[in-house]
C-alpha cells in the first residue's frame, strides 16, 4: 500500500513531463503552445511543422501513461491501482508540476494507460481513434468517440468495474479538455489533421 503512492507520485511525476515542449525545444522547432492550438500535443506539434516531432511526441505521450499502469499490473497490484497509477500520469500531463501546470490534453497519455493495463482495450480504443480519423480527417472529434467509449469497452473485455470507474473520469476530463474543440466542432471551424498552423 505505502508504494502504491511512492508508484502513484512517480507516476504523476513521469506524466508532468512534457514531450511535446521538449521534442520541439530539442528539435528547433516553435513552441507547440504558441502555435496552432496552443495545446503540447502530438496533433499541435504536427502543425508546428514537424511529422517525425509529433511522432516523438505522441510515443512519449504514450509510453508516460503506459509505464507507471504496466508496472502495477506486473507487481500484481490489480487493475484499480493500475488504472490509478495511470491516472496519475494523465494528471501530470494535463496540470504538468514543471511546466507551470499547464499541459495538453491527454489523449496519447490515456492511451497509454489503457495499453498498459490491457492492451485489448488500447487497441480497441486505438482502431476507434484511427477509423474516425480517417473518417472525419478531425483529431478531436476521433478522440472525443474513442475516448467516449474507452470505459465501455474496458468494462466489457475485463469486467473490472472499479477501474473502469477510474477511466470513465479519465474519459470526463478529456472531454472538460477539449471544452475549445467541442465549441470549434459546433461551429464547423475545427481544423482537419495536417493543416499548418499558418493555413
Ligand atoms: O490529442 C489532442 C487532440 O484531440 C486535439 O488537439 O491541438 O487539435 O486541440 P488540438
Amino acid at each position: 500500500m505505502p508504494y502504491d503512492f511512492l508508484l502513484l507520485a512517480a507516476a504523476y511525476l513521469l506524466g508532468s513531463v512534457s514531450t511535446a515542449i521538449l521534442t520541439c525545444r530539442l528539435m528547433g522547432l516553435p513552441d507547440p503552445r504558441g502555435v496552432g492550438s496552443g495545446n503540447p500535443g502530438a496533433t499541435n506539434v504536427l502543425r508546428a511543422g514537424g511529422k517525425k516531432a509529433a511522432i516523438i511526441t505522441l510515443l512519449g505521450d504514450l509510453i508516460k501513461g503506459t509505464l507507471p499502469a504496466a508496472a502495477a499490473m506486473l507487481l500484481h497490484r490489480g487493475e484499480t491501482v493500475a488504472a490509478l497509477a495511470g491516472f496519475a500520469a494523465f494528471l501530470g500531463h494535463l496540470y504538468p508540476i514543471y511546466f507551470g501546470f499547464k499541459g495538453g490534453k491527454g489523449v496519447a497519455t490515456a492511451l497509454g494507460v489503457l495499453i498498459g493495463i490491457n492492451p485489448l482495450t488500447g487497441a480497441a480504443v486505438a482502431a476507434t481513434w484511427l477509423g474516425m480519423a480517417l473518417i472525419f480527417r478531425i483529431s478531436s472529434l476521433a478522440a472525443l468517440i474513442a475516448f467516449a467509449l474507452a470505459p465501455v469497452y474496458f468494462l466489457l473485455i475485463t469486467q473490472a468495474a472499479q477501474a473502469a470507474w477510474v477511466l470513465a473520469v479519465m474519459s470526463v476530463l478529456i472531454f472538460w479538455r477539449h471544452r475549445r474543440n467541442l465549441r470549434n466542432l459546433a461551429q464547423g471551424t475545427e481544423p482537419r489533421i495536417g493543416r499548418k498552423a499558418k493555413d
